[in-house]
C-alpha cells in the first residue's frame, strides 16, 4: 500500500440545532496521501481544511464515503487507537497543546499515554527533542519559550509517539517570521531525513511552495492538486477562490500580461531574479 491516508467520496457536515441549514463542509472529496510525501493544503477561511485534518485521524468521521488510514476505516471505533498511533496532529495555538510544566515531561506525555516502557520513553524523548533542535531546553518551562519553540516541542511530542504521519493545522499562523522559519525547517527535516509523511495546512504561500504537492480546497472539495509549479501558475483562478499567490508569481503573471516573455511558473525570488536577468540580457 503506497498511500497512508485515503478519502473516498467523503461527505461531512457538522450537526447543528438548525436542521434546515445547509452546513455541508466536505462534499464528495476523494484524495490519497502517499507514504513519505510532503503535502501542503491551502484554502480560504472556512473552506474545510481543519475539518479535513480532523477527518484524517478519526477526531471526526464522515457521514458519507470512507476515510482509511493504512487501510483502517476511521469509522470503526476499534481502529481509533491504531489510527492515533499512525497519524499525529499539531494545531495552530502552541499554548493549547502544552500539558506539562517541564519540556521533557510534555514530550513524554504522548508515549506515556500509549503505554510505552519508561526506558524507551526516555530514549524517544531525547531523540525527539534533538530532532526538533530543542534538546538543550529539556529542563525548561514550556510557557517561557517563544511560539516557534513551543510548536517545536509540540512536534517533538508527536515524534516521540513514532507516528508515521503528522498533520499540522496552520502550525505557523500565530508565530513571528523567525518562529515560522524554525518550524518550517523542522517540518522539512521530519519529512526529508526521517521519512515522516507530512500534511501541512497553511495560509502562507511561501510555505506551501516548499511542499512536494499542493492541494487547494474550495467549499469542501479539491480545486487544485499538483506540484507547486503546476498549481501556482493558475494565478487568476486561485485569486478567484480567495487565495493569494506568491508575490513573485503574481509579478511574473502581470509582466506576462504586459507582453513580457517571462516564465509563468516562478515560485521564489531566486527564480524570479534568474528569469528576469535573462530578459534584461536579451533586451540590452
Ligand atoms: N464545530 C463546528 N460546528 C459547526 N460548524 C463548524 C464547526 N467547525 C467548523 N464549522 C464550519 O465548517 C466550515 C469549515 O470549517 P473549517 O474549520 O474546516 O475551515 P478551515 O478551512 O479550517 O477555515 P480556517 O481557514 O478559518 O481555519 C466553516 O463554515 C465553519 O464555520
Ligand atoms: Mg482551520
Amino acid at each position: 500500500m503506497n498511500e497512508i491516508i485515503k478519502f473516498e467520496n467523503v461527505g461531512f457536515k457538522y450537526v447543528t440545532d438548525d436542521e434546515a441549514a445547509d452546513n455541508v463542509v466536505i462534499s464528495d472529496l476523494s484524495l490519497s496521501i502517499g507514504k513519505g510525501s510532503f503535502v501542503a493544503v491551502l484554502g480560504h477561511n472556512g473552506s474545510g481544511k481543519s475539518t479535513l485534518a480532523k477527518l484524517s485521524n478519526a477526531i471526526l468521521v464522515p457521514q458519507k464515503g470512507k476515510v482509511t488510514v493504512n487501510g483502517m476505516d476511521t469509522a470503526d471505533e476499534s481502529n481509533k487507537d491504531s489510527i492515533r498511533r499512525t497519524v499525529g496532529m499539531v494545531f495552530q495555538n502552541p499554548d493549547n497543546q502544552i500539558v506539562a510544566t517541564i519540556v521533557e515531561d510534555d514530550v513524554a506525555f504522548g508515549p506515556e499515554n500509549l503505554g510505552v516502557d519508561p526506558d524507551e520513553i526516555r530514549k524517544r524523548v531525547d531523540s525527539a527533542l534533538k530532532s526538533v533542535g530543542m534538546y538543550e531546553y529539556k529542563d525548561h518551562e514550556p510557557h517561557k519559550l517563544s511560539g516557534g519553540q513551543k510548536q517545536r516541542v509540540a512536534i517533538a511530542g508527536i515524534i516521540a509517539m513514532q507516528t508515521e504521519c503528522i498533520v499540522l493545522d496552520e502550525p505557523t499562523a500565530m508565530l513571528d517570521p523567525r518562529g515560522r522559519k524554525e518550524v518550517m525547517k523542522t517540518i522539512k527535516h521530519l519529512n526529508k531525513d526521517m521519512g515522516i509523511t507530512v500534511v501541512f495546512i497553511t495560509h502562507y504561500m511561501d510555505e506551501a511552495v516548499q511542499a512536494d504537492r499542493v492541494i487547494v480546497m474550495d467549499d469542501g472539495t479539491v480545486a487544485f492538486d499538483g506540484k507547486p509549479k503546476e498549481v501556482f501558475r493558475n494565478t487568476d483562478k486561485l485569486k478567484a477562490i480567495g487565495l493569494d499567490v506568491p508575490q513573485v508569481t503574481e509579478l511574473s503573471c502581470l509582466l506576462r500580461k504586459d507582453g513580457i516573455d517571462i516564465r509563468a511558473d516562478i515560485l521564489n525570488e531566486e527564480e524570479f531574479i534568474e528569469a528576469f536577468s535573462k530578459i534584461a540580457e536579451v533586451s540590452e
